[in-house]
C-alpha cells in the first residue's frame, strides 16, 4: 500500500479517536455545542452561557442556560415565555438571535416578556396588531401574518402611526411595544409579516466585550454571585479557569 492510500485510513483513525481523547480530558467549560464535529454556522456556547446537559451550571451565569433538543438544536427558555430556537450568539456585541420553533414569531411577540431574564430587546417600537376582513387586505401593500387568522379574518401588524392608513374595516386587536432589531428596517410602509425576521435580544451584564474583543482571550466569572468577570487566556488551556491576567 502506498502512503497516499493510507491517508484516508489514518484520517479515519484520527477522527475516531479524537473525540475519545477530548472526552477523557475534563474541560467542562470549553466551548460546547449541540452538534458534534465541525459544522459551519453551529452555535458555539460559552460563558456567560452554559449548555445543558454538556456543561455544568458553574460554567455560566444565572439565566444564561441553553438546552440541546433531540434534534441537536440549541434552545433558550426565558422565565416568562416558551422556548425559542437560538440562531446566533454575538459574543462581542452581546446579542442573541432567536426564532420560534413553530415559525410563528408574531404570535410569540404578542405576549413577549423578557422580564426576570438577563435579556432585553435591542429596540422597542409602538405597534398595533389589527384584525381585518381577509378580502380587504389580501393584496399589497398589506402583508397578513400567515400563521395567525382564519378563513375570514387576517391579522396585520403595523407601526402605530400607520394605523390610519389601514382599511376602515380593520379593528385594533392589540397595541404594544414590539421588540425589533433595527428601527430603520421598519420605517417605510407596513411591517409586513413579522415572521420574516428573527428576534434579537441583548444582554448588558456580565459585560465580556473587552475579553471577546481580544484574540485568544475568553471571559469567565471571578465569582458566581456577583457579575464580575475577568479575561482568561484560552490558548492551551481550553478552560475559563487557567492563566488569568
Ligand atoms: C457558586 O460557587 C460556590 C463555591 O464554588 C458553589 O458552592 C455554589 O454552588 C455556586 N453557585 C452556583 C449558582 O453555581
Ligand atoms: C375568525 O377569527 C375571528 C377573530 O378572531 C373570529 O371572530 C371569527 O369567529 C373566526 N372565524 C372562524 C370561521 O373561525
Ligand atoms: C462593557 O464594557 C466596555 C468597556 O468597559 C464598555 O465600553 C461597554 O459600553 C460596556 N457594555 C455595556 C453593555 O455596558
Amino acid at each position: 500500500m502506498t502512503f497516499s492510500k493510507q491517508i484516508p485510513l489514518l484520517l479515519s483513525i484520527f477522527f475516531f479517536f479524537f473525540p475519545l481523547l477530548k472526552a477523557s480530558d475534563p474541560k467542562p467549560c470549553y466551548t460546547a455545542s449541540c452538534i458534534h464535529g465541525s459544522f459551519n454556522g453551529k452555535i458555539q456556547v460559552r460563558f456567560p452561557f452554559w449548555l445543558f446537559p454538556k456543561q455544568p451550571e458553574s460554567c455560566g451565569h444565572t439565566g444564561f442556560n441553553l438546552l440541546c433538543t433531540n434534534h441537536h438544536e440549541t434552545t433558550l427558555k426565558l422565565p416568562n415565555s416558551e422556548t425559542f430556537l437560538v440562531r446566533d450568539i454575538d459574543y462581542l456585541q452581546q446579542r442573541i438571535r432567536l426564532s420560534d420553533p413553530k415559525n410563528c414569531l408574531a404570535r410569540r411577540l404578542l405576549s413577549f416578556d423578557a422580564s426576570e431574564s438577563p435579556f432585553s430587546p435591542l429596540h422597542l417600537l409602538n405597534y398595533a396588531f389589527l384584525t381585518c376582513p381577509k378580502d380587504d387586505v389580501n393584496s399589497p401593500p398589506y402583508k397578513p401574518i400567515h400563521c395567525l387568522g382564519n378563513s375570514t379574518t387576517s391579522f396585520i401588524a403595523t407601526r402605530l402611526d400607520l394605523v390610519g392608513s389601514m382599511p376602515p374595516s380593520c379593528q385594533i386587536f392589540k397595541k404594544l411595544l414590539l421588540p425589533v432589531s433595527e428601527p430603520i428596517a421598519y420605517m417605510a410602509g407596513f411591517a409586513g409579516d413579522l415572521n420574516d425576521q428573527d428576534l434579537w435580544l441583548k444582554w448588558d451584564s456580565p459585560n465580556c466585550s473587552v475579553c471577546e474583543g481580544r484574540a485568544n482571550w475568553r471571559c469567565g466569572s471571578i465569582n458566581n454571585i456577583t457579575l464580575q468577570v475577568q479575561c482568561f487566556s484560552s490558548v492551551n488551556s481550553g478552560t475559563n479557569h487557567l492563566n488569568s491576567i
